[in-house]
């Protein structure tokens, strides 16, 4: 794999596997400060960044051996509103900037695995975006979210909330297979 895509793909790897920590972490915060809601959203979206960590590793699977990979990351335990906000920025700047940038770098050196996880992640993580927006927005007014069934597909992560179609747009997975978080 060239050197480029390569390391893009370990640091997604590293970005997702955090952001799926963290998302649970906050779950726990959300339920404690009384949101309910919001803490579902945060436990959906957390397994859809382990389907992409999971993606990326898999990209990368005959990458044999140890590195160091940086990744860019939010910190902070506050109030939801705020975990919330953290969310939101670090979803916009995946949508913006990080799956964008190294989508067209795949695609420059015609790296396959790559090319389909960063493309899958991007879609998934503008759901994502949107349905923080929501919760940022409720959560600044002091109220939880108004939230429907929350689907995960268990392949690709793609999230959807409310009514889910009966298969995924992204990977073609059955509803059936989809993760429910109701
Ligand atoms: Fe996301
Ligand atoms: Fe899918």
């Amino acid at each position: 794999m060239k050197d480029m895509t390569k390391s893009n793909l370990q640091s997604a790897y590293s970005g997702e596997s955090q952001a799926h920590m963290r998302y649970k972490i906050w779950a726990e915060k959300a339920a404690k400060d009384g949101f309910a809601n919001v803490a579902r959203l945060f436990k959906a979206i957390s397994l859809s960044e382990q389907k992409h960590a999971t993606a990326h590793f898999m990209a990368l699977k005959n990458e044999v051996g140890s590195a160091s990979d940086v990744a860019g990351a939010g910190f902070g335990y506050g109030p939801t509103a705020q975990n919330v906000q953290i969310a939101l920025g670090g979803e916009e700047f995946e949508i913006a900037e990080m799956y964008p940038v190294y989508k067209a770098t795949a695609e420059l050196q015609e790296e396959k695995a790559a090319i389909k996880s960063f493309g899958r992640a991007l879609e998934a993580e503008k759901v994502h975006a949107e349905l923080y927006r929501k919760a940022l927005t409720a959560t600044e007014s002091g109220k939880d979210v108004e939230l429907g069934t929350m689907w995960v597909c268990p392949e690709c992560g793609y999230t959807f909330e409310g009514e889910a179609p009966d298969i995924c747009p992204l990977c073609k997975a059955k509803r059936e297979t989809f993760a429910v978080f109701a």
